[in-house]
């Protein structure tokens, strides 16, 4: 075993995988490669985790980082941030979200949580539908979506979840059906779960394409026909673009647009800040808005309003 793996096995948790017999220090990127501590070049098709989208090393995005790094990196979202405004600008004119508003995160995790927060609080609901074998993080919130067990080390919940079929055609018990028959078997399962769930479902949440249940979707036009019966029961339509936003399907620029229906919220991250931490919720204002608490009470606002202008 080399020194950084007995190091990394003393100090970091035994359940963060590590690939190889032989794990590799990557140590430097440029383009589209890779270097290992040994001087070994790779040709990298992974991407970190599927997140460098533009590339490593990329002269045009570490000048704009080192630049920002020279002013300043943290100010918080109690003050006016002229490069958050403009960035969630762009994103709600892609989005195709109508009267779309945008809460940066931290990460994909975080952007699902906030989702899940948003659903959860307006349906009055912790009850959850997503796909089987899903994966949509590894905070105690959407491990607890992610049906992909190796991922989702605890049953304990705060949410009452339910799975159903549709992540992948070819090795369900629906495979070989053809791609209508396919969606019909998937929206009887749906309309089957409805019956039997009882109450009222906050939302549903699925990746258009599975990325880490194995890069594995159902036919187009599913979701699509999900999301008919997600509305008779106004159930919320999240739509995990982690993986599958900014035009990474090689087809669309969002996963959903495959299916011929708009998402009422979608999450994103990866690709967006190329490695830097960065995530997001978009949804219209009424459900953006529509969270009762705040992160400053009226009087505090107006008490540190003041402040700030006696400093
Ligand atoms: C579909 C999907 N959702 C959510 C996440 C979690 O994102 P993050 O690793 O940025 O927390 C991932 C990460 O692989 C993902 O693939």
């Amino acid at each position: 075993m080399s020194e950084l793996l007995d190091r990394t096995r003393a100090v970091l948790p035994s359940w963060l995988a590590i690939y190889y017999e032989d794990p590799i220090e990557i140590t430097h990127g440029e383009g589209r490669h890779v270097w290992d501590s040994d001087g070994q070049c790779y040709l990298d098709f992974f991407g970190g985790i599927l997140t460098t989208m533009t590339a490593h090393a990329l002269p045009e995005v570490t000048k704009a980082v080192a630049e920002q790094a020279g002013k300043i990196i943290h100010s918080s979202t109690l003050y006016l941030n002229r490069p958050m405004v403009e960035l969630a600008e762009q994103i709600a004119t892609v989005s195709e979200i109508p009267d779309a508003k945008v809460f940066l995160t931290t990460s994909g995790t975080e952007a699902n949580d906030a989702a899940l927060l948003l659903a959860s609080s307006l349906r009055r609901s912790n009850q959850v539908l997503a796909l089987r074998n899903s994966y949509h993080g590894r905070s105690f919130s959407t491990i607890a979506i992610t049906g992909n067990r190796s991922w989702s080390p605890t049953s304990l919940s705060p949410f009452q979840t339910y799975y159903v079929h549709g992540g992948q055609q070819y090795r369900s018990p629906y495979a070989g059906l053809s791609d209508g028959e396919y969606i019909a078997a998937c929206v009887a399962d749906l309309r089957e779960i409805l019956d039997h769930a009882g109450g009222d479902i906050a939302a549903f949440i699925a990746e258009p394409i599975q990325g880490v249940g194995g890069f594995t979707s159902g036919p187009d036009g599913l979701l699509g026909a999900f999301a008919e019966v997600l509305r008779e029961h106004g159930i919320l339509w999240i739509s995990d673009e982690v993986q599958t936003g900014w035009g990474r399907t090689g087809e669309h620029f969002w996963g959903w647009q495959a299916h011929g229906a708009t998402p009422d919220i979608v999450t994103f991250a990866k690709g967006v800040g190329n490695g830097l931490s960065m995530g997001g919720v978009i949804a219209p204002a009424p459900i953006m808005d529509s969270l009762g608490a705040n992160s400053i009470s009226t009087s505090a606002r107006r008490s540190s309003a003041t402040s700030a202008a006696r400093a």
